[in-house]
């Protein structure tokens, strides 16, 4: 049997991260509610345990709690932060509500390295993301580490092989975060490590074999990475009942339908279907100026226009989607889950609920650097896997208030003139998205000796790693001087372009 780590899920945004971590470590990883049933976990027999963080307070009656037998089986847990008061707790120790909120940077001194520091030095950099903490140890265990805010920064029991860390793992900013997770995984839970992303493969594939069985599925193709690959997957383990389809929602960028088509038609020649469906968008998008509706409405136009490719294929019970995990988790009280709704992303919240299909999401647990590599090792080619990130509503939600015909055109050439002012001036750093964004105010501008009264575009570029953060490009001057340039010159209606600056969080990437 593969050996698999169960990372328990209380809620934290940073929950996925831990499940990437351990698979970057070369473990099989497997995320599962908090609420997991004890057999479940039996069956699934985790060489280990680890519990995430989470916004609850072990001090508020009703917070999402552990079956205790976890506890006494003898499987090795690591619990972090949230995860690490529950343990406390639950072994008899107590937690009280701090009087100081810590999040951000600390230095942790290590006072008894045991196995999960061992290697690691004495004075760590953390990240800490709290506002309890353990006032009392349970019998047994002791401090492992602590910082000047936090007197029980970790804590331990090696016979018990129970862990507790206040601080995130996880994070970038724990630098020695991998270290300690190795410990956890190789010198405690003494795994023996070799998954890699040809297993995930391998594993998909059979995972859709056992859920599709002998129908036929369709696949969402969008024209990005996730749907590309997710197609691959699919293809792979069933080529003869897999049918792509591609509907043109007429909310893409300039020339993309034409070239998706040549794409996927070099990729796809068999199974491969483009419906030309912008109309029905646009008409169903009329007078919407609600950020959340537009993805809703945007969701149920595109299930309806599946739903009748599918009948007319036939025997199609499945719909594949490159869902991937940022997605869930920000879209993620749709399910009833413990963490916030910040957006109903297309590819989950944005879907009707009679959908009519059961779905199929095979990247559903991966981020995009992960699906990138898959993509890699599967075959697909560079061009795709390269591709920016798309939202599923696409122009939608880059034109803030109504979308109409002409809005869209004006967006289209000015996201044309920034794409290719980037294309020519690539010498600053990696850009996770560039885009244009256009705003529902029109300002006064001078050309020539006339006055103007104009539409405004913003420019986001953004880096990030997967999408959950960003922060804005350090884009140079002179080249954003030139698309600027560009688009008040070239582009009719536009009089002004200004610059986005801001991070996420707080911003979010895309301004609905
Ligand atoms: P935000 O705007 O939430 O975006 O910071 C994070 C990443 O997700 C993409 N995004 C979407 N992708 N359907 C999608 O498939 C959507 O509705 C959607 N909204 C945002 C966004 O482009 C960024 O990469």
């Amino acid at each position: 049997m593969q050996e698999t780590i169960s990372v328990l899920d209380f809620g934290s945004q940073y929950t996925q991260l831990i499940a990437r971590r351990v698979r970057q470590l070369g473990v099989y990883c497997e995320l599962l509610p908090h609420s997991v049933s004890w057999d479940e976990l039996c069956r699934l027999s985790p060489k280990a345990i680890i519990l995430s963080g989470g916004p609850g307070s072990v001090t508020e009656v009703g917070s999402p709690a552990l079956d205790p037998r976890i506890l006494e089986s003898g499987v090795p847990v690591l619990g972090i932060c949230y995860g690490m008061q529950l343990l406390a707790q639950i072994l008899g120790g107590a937690v009280e509500k701090s009087p100081k909120r810590e999040y951000g940077p600390a230095v942790l001194t290590v006072e008894a390295p045991g196995r999960l520091f061992a290697g690691c030095g004495s004075a760590l950099d953390v990240w800490m993301s709290h506002g309890d903490r353990v006032r009392t140890l349970p019998v047994g265990f002791k401090i492992s580490a602590r910082t000047d805010n936090c007197a029980v920064a970790a804590m331990s029991n090696e016979d018990m092989k129970i862990y507790g860390v206040q601080f995130h793992p996880e994070v970038v900013h724990t630098p020695k975060g991998g270290e300690l997770l190795w410990n956890f995984l190789f010198r405690i839970a003494q795994c023996t490590g070799g998954w890699s992303t040809r297993r995930f493969i391998e594993d998909a594939v059979d995972r859709i074999r056992r859920q599709v069985g002998d129908s036929r599925i369709i696949c969402a193709l969008s024209g990005g990475v996730d749907s590309a690959v997710t197609a691959a997957l699919l293809t792979r383990a069933m080529p003869d009942r897999t049918f792509c389809v591609f509907v043109d929602n007429g909310l893409l960028r300039h020339e993309e339908p034409e070239r998706v088509r040549k794409l996927f038609s070099d990729l796809y020649p068999l199974h491969l279907r483009c419906v030309d469906a912008g109309r029905r968008f646009l008409d169903a998008l009329r007078g919407i100026t609600d950020p959340e509706l537009k993805r809703k409405v945007v969701g149920k136009v595109f299930i309806d226009v599946f739903r009748e490719e599918a009948d007319r294929i036939g025997n199609i019970r499945f719909l594949a989607q490159g869902t991937l995990y940022p997605d869930v988790i920000e879209s993620r009280s749709a399910f009833g889950g413990p963490s916030a709704t910040i957006k109903s992303h297309h590819n989950v919240g944005g879907l009707p609920d009679n959908l009519g299909f059961e779905l199929v999401e095979p990247l559903r647990e991966l981020f995009k650097d992960e699906v990138r590599q898959v993509g890699r090792e599967i075959g697909l080619p560079e061009e795709i896997l390269q591709r920016q990130p798309f939202p599923g509503p696409g122009l939608a939600v880059r034109i803030v208030g109504e979308v109409t015909e002409e809005r869209l055109r004006v967006l289209r050439e000015a996201d044309a003139r920034l794409q290719k002012e980037l294309q020519t001036h690539s010498d600053f750093p990696e850009i996770w998205q560039s885009f244009a964004v256009l705003l529902p105010v029109k300002t006064v501008g001078v050309m020539g000796d006339e006055r103007t009264y104009a539409n405004v575009v913003a420019l986001r570029i953004v880096t990030s790693t997967d999408g959950m953060t960003c922060d804005w490009a350090r884009v140079p001057y002179k080249v954003l001087a030139r698309i600027s340039s560009r688009i008040i010159n070239e582009v009719p209606g536009v009089n002004r372009v200004v610059y986005d600056v801001s991070p996420k969080p707080p911003s979010t990437i895309e301004w609905e």
